[in-house]
């Protein structure tokens, strides 16, 4: 069972302040002669030193950075935490406020207080002029999440003591009933990503095509007006999706295509779709990939965690709209049975594909879910997979690449992106790189070219020809790498705010 942490919130005059009792108080500090009402509250009941501290340099309000003092004469509170909050006047972008935000979270979260109180500094940021409060309660609300305890692994993982935060406000304009809607979609998007971190960091040996399966079924029988279906191979041979199944067929563990329906408007009203790549684990299969690192090929399904998670959110919040989720999950292994380089595989499509390289599967599997969803005949088509290890060369850890045949839907999505601060690019999709993937043995072939995203894309786009589409490749931003390896739920925000920002 996972820990709940209880977020509140609660208007009072400034000179309140000082007498709150908690463990810790937390407050914004700008940079520049006037630190703000907060510091000079708390410098006059602590006769001065905060002053002191801050003329002698200490911290200098810097955005991103933080500073903490164990205790202080005239304050209630048993600790303090100042956050860099930058300068007063100057308008914070998302990722600006991300990182405010987040300071704030890791200062309540390493304190080790169980309950922390934050009074918000008026942080100026674009288009939230009115509503900041609720703005910033929102971000605080889907950063909490982050304090998250994987599922699985370590026995003896620290626990974390902070239970309650209490959001104090000295202002009154933003209404309460914009704060709590503002909180709860907050809340809501964190509890999609770590929904799509949980699956993510699931080694492969536990998450596999049917464990997947399994899940989304789970998720289906939780949430109103959401349904789960899924189809195993002889259903999808049945179907012809063998471009698919080629992917599959090395490994004992039977491919799925699992289809998440969300009905949340008339049956009449055509459905967003999503489609996610859910590899569970790619060895690359008989063009085996090195040994270096091969473990994070247990990350090559977050696309399809970002689906579930994203239909989690849409659900969570019964959004008036219709959202399809399909997920393409095989695991990719060698075996005697494993298609070899050079094989051609008929695709859904009818279209055949010569396999010059089986690491090339991604684009495999989603030709064929690609093809599949015409069938809903969908508003638009956007696919999430982390598709090529050439995209983290490109734009490498911090963004996502976004390919697309319409450049209005691409716009919409870089806006998703720039508005939730789960960043996109876009790159080009003209038809001089659709040459690079010609075949001299089949339609088309599985690779080509040198630039690896685009021609990459360019593969799903012969499969999407019959609707707006775009594709994601989060190959880079899926997960972190290092000493804080995992899964980062990405790009649930990013779809979220999409869905959102198309509700009619
Ligand atoms: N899942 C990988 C892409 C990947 C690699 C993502 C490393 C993140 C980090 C994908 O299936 C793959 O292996 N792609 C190949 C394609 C190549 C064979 C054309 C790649 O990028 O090397
Ligand atoms: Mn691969
Ligand atoms: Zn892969």
């Amino acid at each position: 069972m996972k820990k709940r942490l209880i977020l509140d919130f609660k208007s009072m005059s400034i000179s309140e302040v000082s007498s709150i009792k908690s463990g810790l108080l937390i407050g914004g500090c700008y940079e520049g002669k006037d630190p703000g009402r907060l510091i000079n509250v708390i410098n006059k009941a602590s006769k001065g030193i905060i002053n002191k501290l801050l003329k002698r340099g200490d911290h200098k309000g810097i955005t991103g950075s933080s500073f903490s003092i164990p205790s202080l004469d005239g304050i209630n509170s048993e600790r303090l935490s100042l956050i860099g909050c930058g300068k007063k006047d100057h308008t914070k972008n998302t990722q600006e406020m991300i990182k405010i935000i987040s300071n704030t979270i890791h200062a309540a979260k390493y304190s080790g207080t169980s309950n922390a109180y934050i009074v918000l500094p008026k942080l100026k940021s674009e288009d939230h002029e009115d509503k900041w409060i609720a703005y910033q309660i929102g971000m605080l609300a889907e950063s909490i999440c982050y304090i998250y305890e994987p599922k699985i692994g370590k026995s003896n993982t620290k626990k974390i003591k902070l239970k309650k935060i209490t959001v104090a406000f000295v202002e009154t304009k933003n209404k309460i009933s914009d704060l709590k809607k503002s909180l709860l979609k907050g809340q809501i998007t964190g509890q999609g990503m770590n929904t799509a971190k949980d699956l993510g960091n699931l080694p492969g040996n536990v998450c596999t095509p049917s464990f997947m399966a399994k899940e989304a079924k789970a998720a289906g029988r939780k949430y109103k007006n959401l349904t789960c279906k899924v189809l195993g191979e002889k259903e999808m041979s049945t179907l012809g999706m063998h471009c698919l199944l080629s992917v599959g067929q090395g490994s004992k563990e039977e491919s799925k295509l699992i289809t998440l329906n969300y009905k949340g408007s008339s049956k009449k009203e055509t459905p967003f779709v999503l489609v996610g790549k859910g590899i569970t684990f790619d060895t690359g299969g008989i063009s085996l990939k090195p040994g270096n690192a091969m473990d994070e090929m247990k990350y090559d399904m977050c696309g399809a965690a970002s689906v579930i998670g994203t239909l989690q959110v849409i659900a969570a919040m019964q959004l008036p709209i219709n959202v399809v989720g399909v997920i393409a999950a095989a695991e990719n292994m060698p075996g005697s049975q494993a298609t070899k380089p050079g094989d051609v595989v008929k695709t859904l499509s009818g279209k055949t594909v010569e396999v010059l390289n089986t690491d090339a599967e991604g684009r495999l599997v989603l030709a064929d879910a690609l093809t599949y969803v015409e069938r809903f005949n969908p508003k638009t088509v956007i696919d999430i997979a982390t598709l090529t290890g050439a995209c983290v060369v490109a734009l490498g850890n911090y963004t996502s690449a976004v390919l697309s045949n319409d450049d209005n839907l691409a716009q919409e999505i870089l806006n998703s992106g720039k508005k939730s601060g789960d960043r996109a690019w876009q790159l080009p999709l003209w038809d001089e790189y659709q040459k690079d993937i010609e075949s001299n043995f089949a339609d088309i072939a599985n690779l080509g070219g040198r630039a690896g995203t685009i021609t990459a894309a360019c593969f799903l786009s012969r499969f999407s020809e019959k609707y707006i589409w775009a594709h994601l490749d989060i190959a880079g931003t899926a997960w972190v790498q290092g000493k804080m390896k995992g899964a980062t739920g990405r790009p649930v925000p990013l779809l979220t705010e999409y869905l959102l920002n198309r509700l009619s």
